[in-house]
């Protein structure tokens, strides 16, 4: 499976911090924010990467990022010219997926918890088999998100989709759907004929209604001890940082190293993380550092 980053928009409600530069670069604490989601991504096994943004945005992520051989992957990038919706991705990445199953993660979206790995895994063997995974996060006030309302099927595990409504003012449940979605090799043919919301954006939520009217939406839920977090405003770009800086300093683990993640893959070898550390005069260079010892 081939996965996309979505790191366009103009985050105005960031003004003015992102008035001159990309959202999706801004540092949570100690790294770049595309770190996080692309981090998502490598857990999920993919190697092959589409970055798409802003003609303004885009060569900053080449720069920071490049062929993205020194992590062991292949990572491209596109311009997107207008933002006009989540489920462009799709029209934009069509060459890229060239007929393949494709994950698409959203460039401000940030995860964290037990067992993220292998819900990823499973969603990409899911998709690959058909259809398409979304997730549902419970969060007290949904109405800013799309909204997934499910159901037990009973005697299984699994959960049936009952509707899925995009920032409601009344939403049916309580459970948001995180910028996080699995789709089978129809998905650039299923995004290339959807029409424009009422609001002009090409809407993800339109494109999983679909699968959802086809019969082959798959939901997941996050645990409550599951962290989605959102970086929309000033306060959730800090409290994520804030987040993140209590974790990796109480445990010592890093959160979302994607050099460490593309070791733990095998897709470098030790030496190369070391000299990757060796590279960095910060904290984060000693972490890669003793890792490879
Ligand atoms: O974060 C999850 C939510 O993301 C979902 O629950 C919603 O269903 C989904 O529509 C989306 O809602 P948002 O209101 O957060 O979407 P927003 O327009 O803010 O775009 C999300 C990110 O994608 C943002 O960082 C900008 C980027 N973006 C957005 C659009 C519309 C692009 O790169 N290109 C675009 O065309």
């Amino acid at each position: 499976m081939k996965g996309i980053i979505l790191a366009g928009g103009s985050a105005t409600r960031l003004y003015p911090l992102s008035k001159a530069i990309s959202k999706q670069i801004m540092p949570v604490y100690d790294k770049p924010m595309i770190y996080y989601p692309l981090s998502a991504l490598m857990l999920a096994g993919i190697r092959e990467v589409l970055i798409i943004s802003t003609p303004r945005d885009l060569p900053m992520f080449e720069e920071l990022l490049g062929d993205g051989s020194r992590i062991g992957m292949k990572l491209s990038y596109k311009v997107q010219l207008v933002p006009n919706g989540l489920a462009q991705a799709f029209v934009l990445g069509r060459e890229f997926l060239n007929g393949k199953p494709g994950c698409l993660i959203l460039g401000d979206n940030m995860f964290y918890g037990q067992h993220f790995g292998s819900m990823l895994r499973e969603a990409v063997e899911s998709a690959q088999k058909g259809g398409a995974v979304i997730f549902g996060y419970e969060v007290a006030d949904p109405r800013a998100y799309g909204v997934v309302e499910f159901e037990p099927i009973a005697e299984t595990h699994e959960l049936r989709v009952k509707s899925l409504e995009e920032k409601p003012a009344e939403p049916k449940s309580n459970y948001a759907v995180p910028g996080l979605y699995f789709y089978d090799a129809s998905v650039c043919e299923k995004a290339t004929n959807l029409k424009p919301s009422a609001r002009g954006e090409y809407e993800i939520t339109d494109l999983n209604k679909l699968y959802l009217n086809e019969g082959t939406l798959k939901v997941k839920l996050f645990s409550r001890g599951f962290a989605w977090l959102d970086t929309g405003n000033c306060d959730s770009l800090l409290e994520a940082g804030n987040f993140i800086a209590t974790i990796q300093n109480r445990q010592g683990f890093y959160v979302s190293c994607i050099e460490e993640i593309a070791w733990r893959n095998g897709w470098i070898s030790t030496e190369q993380l070391a000299a990757l550390g060796k590279e960095m005069k910060t904290n984060y260079g000693r972490y890669l550092e003793r890792l490879a010892k």
